[in-house]
C-alpha cells in the first residue's frame, strides 16, 4: 500500500485528477470504478476542467459507480445518479450506456445486484477503483462485519453513515438500505486509488495505517490487494 499524505485538500484533488486521467491516456478504453461522497469532488472538478481543455478524453471509458441508495429515483437531489450528472457525467463525453450505476429503483434488487455484478465482467473487470472512506471504514456502502468476499448486493446502512449522509436528503429521512459493490467486486479490480479528506477521518486513517486486517475494519481489506495507493488529508473538504 502506497500512502501520499498531502498538506491541503486542492493538492491531494490535484494529484487524484492525475492519476485519474494518466490512466485514461494510457488506455482509452479503461474500466473505472467511481465513488461518490465530499472527499472527490475536487477530484472530478478537475478532471471535468483538463478534459473540456484539452482533449475528448472519456470517448471510450466505461464506468461502474460503487454504490447507490435503495428506493430513490434517479432523479432525487440526494442519489448517486444526480450526483455523478453534477460532477462528471454532464461535463464531458462519456457515452451514457458506458456509464453504470446500481438501478435502486429496481423491482428485484438481488437480481440488479447479479446484473451489475455480470455487467463488470462482461466489461472485462475493472481497471482502476476510486474509493472513499466512511468515518467507520466503509468502503462503498461495505459496513463493519462485512465478509471480504462479498460481491454487489443490497445492504443495511449503519446510523452513523445515515447521518454522516443526511445533508444531501435535506430533512428527508436518508434511506436505510442501499445497492453495493462488495469487498470482494473492489478487490477484484486491478488497481485501487483510495482518496480521503478532513479531520473526520483521522481515526479511521489511523486504524488503516495499522495494518490490523479485521472485519470490524472494511479499508483494513484493501492490505489484501496489491496494488493501492491511499491519498490522505486531514484538510477539510470544501463544502458542497
Ligand atoms: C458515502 C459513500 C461512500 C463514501 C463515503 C465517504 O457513504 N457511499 O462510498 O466513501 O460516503 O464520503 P465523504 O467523502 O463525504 O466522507
Amino acid at each position: 500500500m502506497k500512502w501520499h499524505t498531502f498538506d491541503r485538500a486542492d493538492a491531494l484533488s490535484e494529484h487524484a485528477a492525475d492519476v485519474f486521467l494518466k490512466a485514461i491516456q494510457s488506455n482509452p478504453r479503461v474500466v473505472l470504478g467511481l465513488p461518490t461522497g465530499r472527499s472527490p469532488i475536487g477530484m472530478y472538478e478537475r478532471v471535468v476542467s483538463q478534459c473540456a481543455r484539452e482533449y475528448r478524453c472519456f470517448r471510450d471509458v466505461t464506468t461502474f459507480n460503487l454504490d447507490e441508495y435503495a428506493g430513490v429515483p434517479r432523479e432525487h437531489p440526494g442519489s448517486y445518479c444526480t450526483y455523478m450528472k453534477q460532477h462528471l457525467f454532464d461535463h464531458v463525453d462519456l457515452d451514457p450506456k458506458n456509464t453504470h450505476i446500481p438501478d435502486g429503483m429496481a423491482d428485484d434488487l438481488d437480481a440488479e445486484c447479479a446484473r451489475y455484478e455480470q455487467a463488470i465482467k462482461d466489461a472485462g473487470g475493472l481497471d482502476l477503483t476510486f474509493l472513499g472512506l466512511g468515518r467507520n471504514g466503509h468502503i462503498g456502502f461495505n459496513e463493519p462485519g462485512t465478509p471480504f468476499d462479498a460481491r454487489t448486493r443490497v445492504v443495511e446502512l449503519t446510523p452513523s453513515t445515515r447521518a454522516a449522509n443526511a445533508e444531501f436528503f435535506s430533512g428527508e429521512d436518508v434511506p436505510s438500505r442501499a445497492i453495493t459493490m462488495g469487498i470482494g467486486t473492489i478487490l477484484s479490480s486491478r488497481a485501487i486509488v483510495l482518496i480521503a479528506s478532513g479531520r473526520g477521518k483521522v481515526d479511521a486513517i489511523e486504524r488503516l495505517q495499522s495494518h490490523r486486517i479485521d472485519r470490524a475494519f472494511p479499508a483494513s481489506a484493501l492490505w489484501n490487494h496489491p496494488k493501492v495507493t491511499v491519498l490522505w488529508t486531514a484538510a477539510a473538504t470544501p463544502p458542497l
